[in-house]
């Protein structure tokens, strides 16, 4: 899906992706509140869709490309891309990725991050934690000159560690003036190998992180050109994700909550 190569931004495009940036941020937090026990993904779906259009903002997943909805909802085995459900219910015990893209002025935000429901398992204390921290681990190596593969492979010794699996066929992604552009950033890979990060342009970090193993299974999503993706045995999956501005020094997190 990633088209349009990274660029620089100009210093009033770098302020539109720090508005956007911001705004998607503060609805990630929101969503934090709104995930109770009883609540169900579509409750989710439009609690944030009317919040976002309140902000003056829109939210980008809806008619991307056919997606039927405001935000994406992946719980337990759902590894990312799940779709809100009347039906769906959230009880103690699950595990969610909430993941908002809002859209203002021509520019893209994008944040997940992966909640509780009441008491979980140490078990998806530890997928959930490796994946945020495997975020985190890829986002330090995040620099002009530096290369995707250096995001990718701090991210992946993290997750490996603790002992979990990275998906490495879906990943990160170039953002600003468009939803996904080049280049992909993967949460796997050698250091030094990849593609450049450009001073000034914005990316994605948003490693998927699985309890038993790298490979998912692909689900259409009906009328759409999108799929969703599980893992093979119904063990869980788990994600964070920030946008980044690369700079000539370092970075910084458009998107911190
Ligand atoms: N927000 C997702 C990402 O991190 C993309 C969702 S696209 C959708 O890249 F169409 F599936 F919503
Ligand atoms: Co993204
Ligand atoms: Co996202």
């Amino acid at each position: 899906m990633a088209s349009r190569p990274a660029k620089p931004l100009s210093l009033d495009e770098i302020r539109k992706m720090e508005r956007v940036c911001r705004m998607a941020a503060e609805v990630l937090q929101y969503a934090s509140t709104l995930v109770k026990s009883g609540v169900s993904t579509m409750d989710l779906n439009n609690a944030i869709h009317d919040r976002t259009l309140s902000l003056g903002a829109e939210s980008a997943p809806l008619n991307y490309h056919g997606y039927p909805a405001a935000i994406c909802t992946s719980v337990n085995d759902v590894v990312c891309h799940g779709v809100p459900r009347i039906d769906e219910i959230l009880k103690d015990g699950d595990i969610i990725n909430v993941d908002v893209t809002l859209k203002l002025d021509g520019f893209f935000g994008d944040t997940s991050a992966t909640f509780f429901v009441g008491e979980v398992s140490d078990m998806a204390k530890r997928v959930a934690a490796a994946a945020k921290d495997g975020m985190y681990a890829g986002i330090a190596q995040v620099q002009a000159g530096k290369r995707t593969g250096d995001i990718g492979y701090a991210t992946q010794k993290v997750v490996k560690a603790a002992g979990f699996h990275c998906v490495e066929d879906i990943g990160g992604h170039g953002i600003g003036p468009a939803f996904h552009m080049e280049p992909f950033v993967p949460a796997f890979g050698q250091p030094n190998r990849g593609e450049l990060l450009i001073e000034n342009s914005c990316l994605t970090v948003e490693p998927m992180v699985n309890q038993t193993g790298k490979r998912f299974r692909t689900m259409p999503i009906p009328g759409s050109g999108h799929s969703y993706y599980t893992t093979m045995d119904g063990t869980l999956s788990a994600q964070f994700e920030h946008t980044i501005l690369v700079t000539k020094k370092g970075h910084e997190i458009l998107t911190a909550w």
